[in-house]
Order: structure tokens, then sequence, then C-alpha cells
């Protein structure tokens, strides 16, 4: 089990790097630019990645995750994947979105790192 934890950190990781490279691909794209469908691919594999390492918490005796974190940052998830969902089909996106995923992504690494 410990094992299965280490490869679904792994994959949070680089769901969190697919966010940050989607921040800066959709910032070359420009400001006349739709809205990257990895911001959907990459907040998919975090909540797909978070639910299944709360999944896995009872089977682990030395893991006791804080819950209201956790909480927290599947709203904030929540709040990122809602905003790329409603902008995807639009045919640019708004100016402000790029700046308020890309915080919100900061944001859950914040919670995820400062808060214990
Ligand atoms: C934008 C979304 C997210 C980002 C950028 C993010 C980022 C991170 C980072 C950087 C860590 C490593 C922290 C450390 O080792 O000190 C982490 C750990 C963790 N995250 Fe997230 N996260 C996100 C969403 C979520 C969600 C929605 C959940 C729950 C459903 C979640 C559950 C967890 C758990 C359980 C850990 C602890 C893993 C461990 O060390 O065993 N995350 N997250």
């Amino acid at each position: 089990m410990e094992f299965l934890r280490l490869v679904l950190v792994f994959l949070h990781l680089l769901g969190m790097a697919m966010l940050v490279g989607t921040f800066m691909l959709q910032l070359h794209a420009g400001r006349d630019a739709a809205l990257n469908k990895g911001w959907l691919h990459g907040g998919g594999l975090q909540l797909i990645t978070g639910l299944a390492l709360m999944g896995v918490e009872p089977a682990l005796d030395d893991v006791d995750y804080n819950h209201m974190k956790l909480g927290i940052k599947i709203l904030v998830l929540l709040v990122i994947l809602g905003l790329a969902g409603a902008f995807l089909r639009k045919p640019a996106a708004p100016k402000w979105l790029p700046f308020t995923l890309g915080g919100l992504v900061v944001l859950n690494v914040g919670l995820a790192v400062f808060w214990s």
C-alpha cells in the first residue's frame, strides 16, 4: 500500500506540473486564444489522484491526512474545473481567466505545503 501511495503522489505531482505547464502555454498563446484543454486534464488528474490518496489512507498506519485541508483543496479544484469547463468552448478565454486559474493552482500548492 505504501508503494501505491508513492505512485499516487508521483502522479499528483505530475498533475501539478501539467497545470503549471498549461498556464505557461496559455500565456504563450496570447490574448485571443481559446482556453487550453490542459486545465481540464491536469485538474482531472489532480482530483482522481487526490481522491485515491484519501482512499488509501485507512490502509496506511503512519499516514494521517488533515481532512479540513483536503476538503478546501477539493473546493478550490472544483472552482478550477468549473471555470475551465464553462469557458472551454468560448472562442477566446477572458484575460482574467488564466491568472485566476493559475492563482488557484498556486493556492492549492500553498495549502498542500504550508498547512500540515
Ligand atoms: C490544483 C490542485 C492541486 C494541487 C496543485 C495539489 C498539490 C499538491 C502537492 C504539491 C502536494 C505535495 C505536498 C507535500 O508533499 O508536502 C500534494 C499532496 C496531497 N494532495 Fe494535493 N493538490 C491538488 C489537489 C488535491 C485534491 C483535490 C486532493 C484531494 C481530493 C488532494 C489530496 C492530496 C493529498 C492526500 C496529498 C498528500 C500526499 C502524501 O504526501 O501522502 N490534492 N498536493
